[in-house]
């Protein structure tokens, strides 16, 4: 248990739902809210489909744990002690509902923000209190993903950083600190990388979408759960990753440009499974079908890795 007991969760698209659920089921009381009474109304099914996902997940609930649904900034605010941002990825945006917040919350609360990219301290640029914001990412769908990146700002203190660890923590998930602020933090780094190095396979002609697909998902994919990349090094050897990475590096792609193929994609409206094509193409019984596939999948491996 960590000092805080009521957590308000502001913006409940396809985040704050889930979100909310993990910090129920840890035993917190949460407030959801949305300035979207349709969005709000969809966030209840979303935090019952996340609920019965750590259901699957064996998660224990931990007793005193609740959910609220919120109709204001006031309501949700009152009482919160950890406040877990997860508005649209707007800078404007984001700087407005903060300095709302500090109108209705002592300086002691802590204000993280679930931002994919954008800086604690950027964030918190004009605030009275700026020590108190921090940069909380987590990853999608985060009542199945156990990982969350913790990136303060120049002003974040040393007690901010410590006290969300400790509620990431206090969650039974694990808390990734930064040691400093770089544009995507490291999850989409380095995922990006992944991206782009595959998409300029594709653009080059070198393999076919469905075999590209295969080598990454039964070659480093199922390899790197288990035996994550700095391990991996160890396991191969600094000599062989030198001689490799000697010859390598210097192709490997580093385009600025995002790749033709999506480009191309993109101009067409094909968006993927939002427009049921994209790479690939879906029904409507297929996306569905996927969406359940996938979160089986991903229980079962995070059972099998846990
Ligand atoms: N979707 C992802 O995969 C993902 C992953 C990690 C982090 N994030 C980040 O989390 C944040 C939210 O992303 P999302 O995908 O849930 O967005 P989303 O667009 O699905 O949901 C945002 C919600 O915020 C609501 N909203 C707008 N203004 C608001 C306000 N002033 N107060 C309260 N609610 C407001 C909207 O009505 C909407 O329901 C963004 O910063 C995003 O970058 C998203």
């Amino acid at each position: 248990m960590t000092r805080f007991r009521s957590v308000a969760i502001m913006g409940t698209g396809t985040m704050g739902p889930g979100m909310g659920a993990v910090m129920a089921r840890a035993g917190y009381q949460v407030a959801l809210y949305d300035t979207s009474a349709e969005a709000l109304e969809r966030a209840k099914a979303g935090y019952d489909l996340a609920w019965g996902v750590l259901d699957r997940l064996e998660t224990p609930t931990v007793e005193g744990g609740s959910v609220r649904y919120a109709d204001s900034v006031a309501d949700a605010l009152a009482g919160a002690e950890f406040v877990i941002e997860a508005v649209p990825e707007n800078l404007e945006l984001k700087q407005k509902v903060y300095a709302e917040y500090e109108q209705h919350v002592g300086p002691e609360v802590i204000l993280a923000s679930n931002t994919s990219g954008i800086p604690a301290t950027k964030i918190a640029a004009n605030l009275q209190h700026p020590e108190r914001v921090v940069v909380m990412h987590w990853s999608n769908p985060p009542h199945l993903i156990p990982m969350i990146e913790v990136v303060p700002g120049e002003q974040t203190s040393k007690a901010t950083v410590d006290d969300t660890i400790a509620v990431i923590e206090d969650v039974g998930y694990y808390p990734c600190l930064l040691k400093k602020e770089v544009p995507g933090f490291v999850e989409n780094r380095v995922l990006y990388a992944i991206m782009r190095e595959c998409l300029a396979l594709v653009d080059e002609g070198v393999v076919d979408l469905e075999e590209l697909d295969l080598n990454v998902k039964w070659g480093i994919g199922y390899k790197l759960a288990v035996i994550p990349p700095m391990h991996l090094l160890d396991m191969a050897g600094m000599d062989i990753y030198t001689a490799v990475a000697s010859y390598l590096n210097p192709d490997l792609s580093n385009a600025s440009e995002v790749s033709p193929t999506i480009r191309d994609l993109v101009a067409k409206g094909r968006l993927g499974m939002k427009t049921k094509g994209g790479l690939f193409d879906y029904t409507d019984e297929e996306v569905g079908a996927l969406r359940a596939q996938r979160g089986a999948s991903l229980v079962k491996v995070r059972k099998a890795l846990s």
